[in-house]
């Protein structure tokens, strides 16, 4: 996070160079007012393309910025990244036995620190407040969280870094087995998450929203929802978690469409994006991203 002396400094420091971020503020306004009536448009296009063409007019600057090596995002101004979690969501985040956020992103954001030469602190906090404090509370959000449309309209994503799908984890014993058999059916999902969003479509479905994900399988367990919705690799950890009593089926089973997590930022925050797309290209190329993938999610 910027404290506001850094900033001064810096930027009395770098004028010349960041005159691009400078206006990365009235960027985001703009953008925003523009982003819904493009929302049909972009469905099919890339993140990472979509906003370079939407924030193109407004910083013309910007890919000249990221180029030069020395430019430096408002947000990391003061060297630290303050990333903000949901760590409800093994095995991306969770808490571990110290009471810290560990897990895959967790893991991931610190290698993108170390990339950049920031520091990174984690902020944990309510998945559904994630969106709504980037740019304010936290620099950027990573929470396997899905790029959606209606997302895109107040944040930007960096390029994807992992694909999923959502499950649905059943009763061991349950009958439920193909999306026609969800109708009328009370659905547990975590508040705020695209499993949310699918069980609200479901015909005459009763959906209930729990902050913490396990809470909702305890009551899949309990006998207080019938099925819970959830992307894969959590609902594969809770399967072995309460093996013997649920069970973790594909949703393609059920007709769900596949997702693509990636970094959440603030919007118009060009030099910020380029930087991190830049980190997690390396972090691809030299290996990492493959260990941290055999470390937490493959060693489940
Ligand atoms: N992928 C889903 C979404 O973006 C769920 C993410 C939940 N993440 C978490 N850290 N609790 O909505």
């Amino acid at each position: 996070m910027k404290k506001f002396l850094a900033v001064a400094l810096t930027v009395a420091m770098t004028m010349t160079m960041l005159t691009a971020c400078g206006s990365s503020e009235t960027a985001a306004d703009s953008t925003e007012a523009t982003a819904a009536d493009s929302t049909e448009a972009a469905e099919t296009t890339e993140t990472a393309d979509d906003t370079a063409e939407e924030t193109e007019a407004e910083a013309p600057a910007a890919d000249e910025t990221a180029e030069n090596s020395d430019a430096v995002s408002e947000a990391l101004a003061d060297g630290v990244l303050t990333v903000g979690t949901n760590a409800e969501f093994p095995p991306f985040e969770y808490v571990d036995d110290n009471g810290e956020a560990d897990g895959f992103d967790m893991a991931l954001v610190k290698a993108i620190g170390e990339k950049l030469g920031v520091e990174v602190v984690i902020e944990n906090m309510e998945f559904a407040s994630l969106v709504s404090s980037i740019g304010s509370k936290i620099d950027i959000a990573a929470a396997g969280m899905t790029v959606t449309d209606e997302r895109k309209e107040s944040v930007d994503f960096t390029n994807s870094y992992y694909e999923a799908v959502q499950y649905v984890i059943l009763p061991a014993d349950s009958e439920i087995a193909a999306a026609a058999d969800l109708e009328g059916k009370t659905i547990g999902v975590q508040l705020g998450t695209t499993g949310d969003f699918i069980a609200e479509d479901i015909a005459d479905s009763t959906v209930s929203q729990y902050n913490k994900a396990v809470d909702a399988v305890n009551d899949l367990i309990n006998g207080r929802v019938d099925c819970v919705i959830i992307d894969k690799n959590p609902a594969l950890v809770f399967e072995s978690k309460f093996e013997g009593q649920v069970v973790a089926v594909d949703g393609a089973q059920f007709d769900f469409e596949p997702e693509e997590y990636a970094i959440a930022l603030p919007k118009g925050d060009t030099v910020l994006l380029d930087q991190i797309n830049a980190a997690l290209e390396e972090i691809k190329a030299d290996g990492t991203f493959d260990e941290l993938v055999k470390t937490y999610i493959e060693a489940e």
